[in-house]
């Protein structure tokens, strides 16, 4: 059995405001992406890194994680999952292979997390994603701002990465999820559309995605303290 990891890198992090991909920012003594490619090429459980770039990205072939015996780069998509589908196109394994699609803006992702999620498969042949339970009490707003109601939050979790699904079975679904005009922001929600009912292994807190600036120090103080 051959498991990959995927990272889609093809966004152009426009919340950032960098002027260049957000993954290319500085964290700790290197890059956010140089961070989580180290994390998941370090994984014994990991046989090779897929990442999707952005047709004009200049900035990747300059990390030294880019030669890396284990790394491998496919040009993305316009979306997120088309970058996805790119990469699960590019593979040419002929063995049966498990895909781990990781953001490529989670930095601070954990080996015990990647652990438990391969674990998984036993419990959860069809797939599962890591997340976690939703702490805070959820509202749902009106378009003036006002709360319309409160959102029971039993049963309810934030969706992290990485997604873990059969490659095959991910692309199939990705394709015909994205072909019929379904909404697809996670590998889970195509697998979804296709009746799957993936399995949830709950997270560790630290495997935060860096959205805005502001979210940088805190990875940093992640980072530090898992090397403590
Ligand atoms: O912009 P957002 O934070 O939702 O992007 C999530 C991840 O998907 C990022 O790592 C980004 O580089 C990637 N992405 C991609 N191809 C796109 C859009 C986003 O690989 N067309």
């Amino acid at each position: 059995q051959h498991t990959l990891a995927i990272v889609p890198a093809a966004g152009i992090g426009a919340r950032m405001g960098a002027g260049f991909p957000k993954q290319y920012l500085q964290l700790g003594d290197q890059t956010i992406i140089g961070q989580t490619l180290d994390r998941l090429l370090s994984h014994p459980g990991i046989d090779a890194v897929v990442i999707a770039l952005h047709p004009d990205d200049v900035w990747f072939s300059k990390l030294p994680q880019s030669t890396h015996s284990k790394i491998r780069t496919v040009i993305g998509g316009k979306e997120r999952a088309d970058s996805v589908l790119a990469a699960l196109d590019s593979l040419t394994e002929s063995q049966d292979v498990w895909a781990l699609v990781h953001d490529a803006a989670r930095p601070c992702l954990h080996h015990d997390d990647i652990d438990r999620l391969l674990a998984s498969r036993e419990t959860f042949p069809q797939g599962a994603i890591l997340a976690m339970p939703v702490r805070d009490t959820m509202k749902r707003a009106q378009a003036n701002g006002e709360i319309e109601q409160t959102v029971c939050r039993d049963n309810l979790w934030h969706a992290l990465t990485p997604q873990m699904f059969p490659a095959k079975a991910l692309a199939d679904n990705i394709r015909n999820a994205t072909a019929a005009g379904a909404v697809v922001t996670d590998e889970a929600s195509a697998m979804e559309w296709a009746g799957v009912h993936p399995g949830l292994v709950s997270g560790r807190a630290d495997n935060i995605k860096v959205t805005h600036p502001d979210d940088l120090p805190l990875a940093e103080l992640f980072i530090q303290a898992q090397s403590q």
